[in-house]
């Protein structure tokens, strides 16, 4: 038995509106259950669009993205039974927390979703206790998430998601913004979700991540198109592919005295 397909996209496109050519050009993938992938790719390079895609925020204007077997389209995210399934089976932690938070209490904030799904008041109050003290942040829980730090912030928004345990998580270049220790805790936190058979699905340009964390990536090139695929293993050790990526690159400068150029891997600190 071969492993169920998550998301399958064929010639999945996308253009933005009043924009000349594409955001995202002719991507053919299959992610299934269990995966754990980066997207890589540099800025510009199509990967927040792709996650939006695969989140149902966005429809591929030709081809087809389809998710759990059933096609993404705005007629289907447009039925309530199939786009309650849906959300209830794809988190998105975006990259700017500020976008995803809104409610004037941590608490309100991690409450939000599954008071959303109908999920009753008292079992609502214990899913996010759980949530809030798996993540050290019951403490932060009357604060207002605007004041919080950019880790506490990142944490919040995971433990928004958290509370529906999606058995899909995108993330949307997680460790920006974070300092060592809270990227240390967030590799964590995906290893966690990777080791308890969760499909995860990351947008980065930090190698540290496929390098770490995730087993297959795939690459987004300059053309906005998928130029290479294979394991983190595969691809972190392509210095072509990654130099051709702009994941990596060549520049001046001394050892010992001596100048000279080589790529820089600044995954490995
Ligand atoms: N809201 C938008 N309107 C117009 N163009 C956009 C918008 N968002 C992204 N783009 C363009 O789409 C392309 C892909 O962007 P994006 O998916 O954000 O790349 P990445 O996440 O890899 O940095 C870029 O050329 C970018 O300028
Ligand atoms: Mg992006």
């Amino acid at each position: 038995m071969g492993k169920k397909a998550v998301f399958e996209l064929s010639d999945a496109t996308y253009n933005y509106e009043g924009t000349a050519g594409y955001a995202l050009d002719s991507v053919n993938l299959v992610i299934n259950q269990g995966d754990s992938v980066s997207l890589l790719g540099a800025n510009g390079s199509g990967k927040s669009t792709l996650l939006k895609l695969l989140d149902g925020l966005y429809f591929s204007v030709k081809g087809e993205v389809k998710a759990f077997g059933k096609i993404i389209s705005e007629s289907s995210m447009r039925d309530n039974k199939f786009s309650r399934d849906f959300h209830s089976k794809v988190g998105f932690v975006f990259q700017d927390p500020d976008v995803q938070l809104f409610l004037p209490t941590v608490w309100d904030e991690v409450a939000f979703a599954p008071l959303q799904m109908g999920i009753e008041k008292k079992r609502v109050r214990e899913i996010v206790s759980e949530a809030l003290n798996s993540l050290g942040l019951y403490n932060l829980k009357d604060r207002p998430p605007y004041h919080l730090s950019e880790g506490e912030k990142k944490k919040v928004s995971i433990a928004s998601i958290l509370t529906l345990d999606p058995e899909v998580w995108l993330m949307d270049e997680p460790s920006a913004s974070l300092d060592p220790r809270t990227k240390g805790w967030l590799i964590d936190f995906v290893m966690s979700l990777a080791e308890n058979g969760k499909t995860i699905i990351i947008a980065t340009h930090d190698l540290e991540i496929p390098y770490v964390a995730t087993e297959l990536c795939y690459v987004l090139g300059q053309d906005h198109k998928i130029s290479a695929r294979g394991t983190a293993i595969e691809i972190l050790n392509n210095e072509e592919i990654l130099l051709k990526a702009n994941l990596i690159h060549k520049h001046r400068h001394v050892h010992n005295g001596v100048a000279h150029a080589h790529p820089h891997k600044h995954w490995l600190f």
